[in-house]
């Protein structure tokens, strides 16, 4: 095998901390674990028979496929036992979920989207798993919702795995972001990405622009803007992505720069954005920003959000800095 392997890897970035206990790093590699298992699952597709709808709707009432709640269990079931976690919070759960009684409890909170970008499973497009690492606070032995609520600037730790053309785990603890490969024949992840940069500039968008007419009018007047290009107020033409899948979205912005936005809308009264802050929005914020870009719901800065419940939704605009910051000023 050549190169670094993701446990090599965190675990010099563990020694470079020498109090660290070494439990993050345990835990790092339970969610490698569980994410081979997934990469696994998702590779084999129909010939395992998990393509389609599962006949259920999760708590925020969107239909669940079957590979969105076989994905829950396995990420469930291999982190649950491993003694680093006080408790797990999932997309796919009403409720968060308690170490079962026979497994010792560890110091550290998970919250993880199993699969995101689930509708794009059955016509055979990335899809990927995200998650967000933080503290159970002091003296709380058995956490309870409250106790998951807390910003995304108090992130331990946070990454995704993208099940890609290949599939590739992209981490931070806090210290820059590193992309690994998973090398099928070994079954190990390997450093191929080390020190992923956004570019602060960009020409590429990503939006579903199906939605403009439930837009605010800063993000109607940006994405004009875009669209027109040289011949509108832009020095330069802009290009347009829509994958449908946040992690490959992300991803693409951590590879060659962009600007996505899932912004406020009026489709849903009840909804002020798609996208969840404690599955999504803030464990891609913190991954951004630790790559040089920005994030933002437009009129805050998304690792701020005091979370009011674990399953809130907000608007999200991330990636390349300048152009986050002129959508922000549109505000
Ligand atoms: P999930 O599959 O976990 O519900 O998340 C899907 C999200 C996100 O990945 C993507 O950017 C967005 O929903 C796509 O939404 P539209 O179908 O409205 O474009
Ligand atoms: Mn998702
Ligand atoms: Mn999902």
């Amino acid at each position: 095998m050549k190169g670094v392997s993701l446990t090599q890897f965190i675990i010099q970035e563990q020694r470079k901390t020498p109090t660290a206990t070494g439990e993050l790093t345990l835990l790092l590699n339970d969610i490698a674990s569980a994410c081979k298992c997934i990469s696994h699952a998702v590779h084999r597709g129909a010939l395992a028979g998990v393509l389609g709808a599962a006949g259920s709707e999760n708590v925020q009432g969107e239909v669940q496929k079957k590979l969105d709640v076989i994905t829950n269990e396995l990420f469930i079931e291999a982190m649950n036992w491993t003694g680093h976690l006080a408790a797990m919070a999932s997309e796919e759960n009403d409720d968060i979920i308690p170490i079962p009684a026979e497994y010792p409890k560890g110091k550290y909170l998970i919250c993880f989207d199993p699969l995101d970008g689930s509708s794009n499973i059955d016509v055979n497009l990335s899809v990927g798993t995200i998650f967000s690492i933080l503290r159970r606070p002091d003296a709380v032995e058995l956490p309870r919702e409250a106790d998951f609520l807390q910003p995304g600037v108090k992130q331990v730790g946070a990454g995704f795995c993208v099940y890609g053309p290949s599939t590739v785990m992209v981490l931070t603890t806090g210290n820059g972001v590193n992309g690994f490969t998973l090398d099928q024949d070994h079954g190990e992840f390997i450093l191929t990405h080390p020190h992923m940069r956004v570019p602060a500039d960009t020409a590429e968008f990503a939006i579903n622009m199906s939605n403009r007419r439930y837009w605010e009018p800063p993000v109607q007047r940006y994405v004009d803007e875009c669209v027109q290009g040289k011949d509108g107020g832009r020095e330069k033409n802009f290009n347009m992505r829509w994958i449908a899948s946040m992690v490959a979205e992300v991803y693409r912005i951590l590879t060659r720069g962009g600007i996505f936005m899932y912004p406020f809308d009026t489709k849903d009264a009840a909804r002020p954005g798609k996208l969840r802050l404690m599955y999504e929005a803030n464990p891609m914020s913190f991954i951004i920003e630790q790559a040089g870009g920005a994030s933002s719901t437009g009129r805050q800065r998304i690792l701020e959000i005091q979370p009011e419940s674990i399953h809130q939704r907000v608007p999200v605009i991330l990636g390349s800095k300048n152009e986050v910051e002129r959508v922000a000023s549109y505000h």
